[in-house]
């Protein structure tokens, strides 16, 4: 329960403090800001193999509880991340122990496996993180994680494509994340990411209409997945969901979170992961 390094995907971590997937970037928007070196790691947002617009504005709104987004998975695509943006992050932390992970994701298998087998010869990336919170377009717009057989698919293509650690990404709306986590388990993942953002809805907020709920809300929700899972299943958790403070972050660590992202709280001011990381690494 401290911030000293952490071995999770046979590697290590110089802290358990990560930036959540699609509030960093790929780096450069808090480059300057912080010191990207002094974390754990970096997930970045996701990648899809075609480049994505995303929704319309507006895109996040808040609310007393945290905030709701519907970015709708903008990003430039694989081949513009592989030529551009991962190799520009892998210099910046050159020298640095900050691990990078990729959020992957996708309308169909496919796609998955697309960016997976683009980017696994890239020496930079630790693991893949697998967003499993996508609409499948092949089974009429049903998350891929929110029933055993699409996830078990999904979890063995990316598998079968390649020999980069994965930890697949769960939404907290699932009646059984202990036994869905099971099925990525044993499907091949090295860990589960818990959580994904929440549905919600506020009238005439968001230019999608629905989006996903973070922020402070989600703390409490986040830390119960991650101890059902670590109980139940005993594989490891990347905890995220809601970490505003460092006593947040112990929340997830107690819960049995090997590693801890942070994404809201840094959209609101960026310095507060490393300034977890140090006061975790303070004991
Ligand atoms: C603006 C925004 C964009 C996000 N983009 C992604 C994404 O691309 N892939 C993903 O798996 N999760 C994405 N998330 C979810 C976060 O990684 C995280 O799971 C969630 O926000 C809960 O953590 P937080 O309360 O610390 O923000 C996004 C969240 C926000 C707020």
């Amino acid at each position: 329960m401290s911030g000293t390094p952490v071995v999770l995907f046979g590697v290590t971590f110089q802290n358990p403090i990560l930036l959540a997937a699609g509030t960093a970037g790929f780096g450069r928007e808090v480059d300057g800001v912080i010191d990207l070196g002094a974390l754990g790691g970096i997930v970045t947002k996701a990648v899809t193999p075609e480049p994505r617009q995303g929704h319309a504005a507006l895109r996040v709104a808040e609310f007393r509880g945290g905030m709701l987004n519907a970015v709708g998975l903008a990003n430039p695509g694989v081949e513009r991340v592989a030529a551009h943006e991962l190799p520009w992050l892998a210099e910046r932390l050159r020298g640095r122990s900050t691990r990078i992970i990729v959020n992957v994701a996708g309308a169909t298998v496919p796609d998955y496996v697309r960016v997976i087998e683009r980017l696994t010869p890239m020496d930079a990336i630790t693991a893949f993180e697998i967003n499993a919170s996508c609409p499948n377009t092949s089974a009429g717009g049903l998350e891929f994680g929110s029933e055993p057989a699409g996830l078990r698919e999904l979890v063995r293509a990316c598998r079968a494509a390649s020999t980069r650690p994965l930890s697949v990404k769960l939404s907290p709306v699932l009646p059984d994340l202990a036994g869905m986590a099971t099925v990525a388990r044993d499907a091949g993942a090295d860990a589960v990411s818990l959580v994904n953002t929440l549905p919600g809805f506020l009238d005439r907020r968001l230019g999608n209409g629905s989006g996903g709920l973070s922020g402070p809300a989600l703390l409490p929700i986040g830390v119960l997945a991650t101890k059902r899972v670590h109980e139940n299943v005993g594989m490891p958790v990347i905890g995220v969901g809601g970490v505003r403070t460092t006593a947040d972050a112990r929340e997830y660590l107690a819960a049995g979170a090997s590693l801890v992202a942070i994404g809201t709280a840094a959209l609101a001011d960026p310095r507060v992961p490393e300034r977890i990381a140090h006061e975790l690494a303070r004991g």
